[in-house]
């Protein structure tokens, strides 16, 4: 008899995951049997608990913070991505083999794709650029992301060592500034990504000029929570095009559901709603322009 295929996150902690949310949403719309459920691993028991997935009872699952690193040393294969990553986000046990890979960046990448339709086309002067801000593990896989698209990444972050290591890791098509050339990069990008903290939950929100930014230009954060971030709303002020985080943390849970169920699930303005909900933010569709840009195309279906 084969059982039901179990998938699950893997983090500490992961009480506040939504990623079983995401996933009981797309299995119950799609009328598939299967679960989704936390399994919380304590660090010390991280590399055990991968070494032996094959006993864990789950076909596969996401691997969050602070285990992505540890996943990645664990797999018996991983995917380009996941190499050049070191971090793995999306696990499958096929054959009693543990594989590994890294949707991070697609799911940005996808977000983008899907919420500001053509914002890689848009380049000033020949050139595409993004400007992205902070040098963390998310900064990472955003810029893997931006360069596997063809545009060149200027960074920026508080900490230049962290920005200097980061575009060591890349090569050449990654620039690092000091904030006195912000303007200068702004003026010819067409994308501006942040990747830091700022601007989260109560933080206080980057200071940044944005009259630089062309017209066409999109604004987008991988915050999430608030939606709108004090960055998007700056954007929205100057009539930029904004996307916010929650996007991409829909779209990188695409290619795991399907590996695990076999069904490529949607990311529909109902998925949207539901996960705010769950955040307890407003769920008028007209104080969500992404909503409301997709219910649009919705309904053009
Ligand atoms: P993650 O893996 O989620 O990216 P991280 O590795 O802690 O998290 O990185 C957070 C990023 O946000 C860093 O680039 C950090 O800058 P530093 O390298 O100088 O620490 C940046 N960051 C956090 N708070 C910030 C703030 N108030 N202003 C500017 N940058 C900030």
């Amino acid at each position: 008899m084969t059982s039901e295929p179990r998938a699950a996150v893997i983090g500490w902690p992961v009480e506040h995951s939504r990623s079983p949310l995401i996933h009981g949403h797309w299995l119950k719309t799609l009328n598939l049997a299967g679960s989704y459920e936390r399994r919380a691993v304590a660090p010390d028991a991280a590399e055990s608990f991968f070494r032996s997935f094959a006993e864990s009872g789950l076909i596969g699952g996401n691997v969050t913070i602070p285990h992505k690193e540890t996943a990645f040393a664990c797999c018996d294969e991983v995917d380009e991505t996941a190499r050049a990553l070191g971090a793995v986000n999306t696990l499958v046990l096929e054959n009693g083999r543990l594989l590994g890979s890294n949707t991070d960046g697609l799911g940005f990448l996808n977000s983008l794709d899907h919420s500001a339709p053509n914002w890689d086309k848009s380049g000033e002067k020949g050139g595409k650029s993004a400007v992205v801000l902070g040098a963390g593990g998310a900064a990472r896989a955003i810029i893997w992301a931006l360069l596997a698209r063809g545009l060149t990444v200027h960074l920026f972050n508080r900490t230049r060592a962290r920005a200097d290591a980061l575009a060591d890791h890349f090569g050449s098509g990654v620039h690092v500034h000091g904030p006195e050339e912000m303007a200068a990069m702004l003026e010819g990008a067409s994308l501006l990504v942040n990747t830091t903290s700022a601007g989260m939950g109560g933080n206080p929100a980057l200071d940044i000029d944005l009259s630089p930014l062309p017209g066409n230009a999109v604004v987008t954060d991988i915050v999430y929570s608030p939606l709108m971030t004090p960055l998007l709303l700056l954007a929205r002020e100057r009539g930029l095009v904004t996307v916010d985080g929650l996007g991409m943390l829909l779209h990188q849970a695409v290619p795991g559901f399907e590996l695990w169920f076999k069904r490529r699930p949607q990311v529909t303005s109902e998925l949207r709603r539901l996960v705010l909900a769950d955040m307890g933010l407003a769920q008028d569709p007209s104080k969500d322009p992404i909503a409301a840009r997709e219910s649009t195309r919705e309904v053009g279906q």
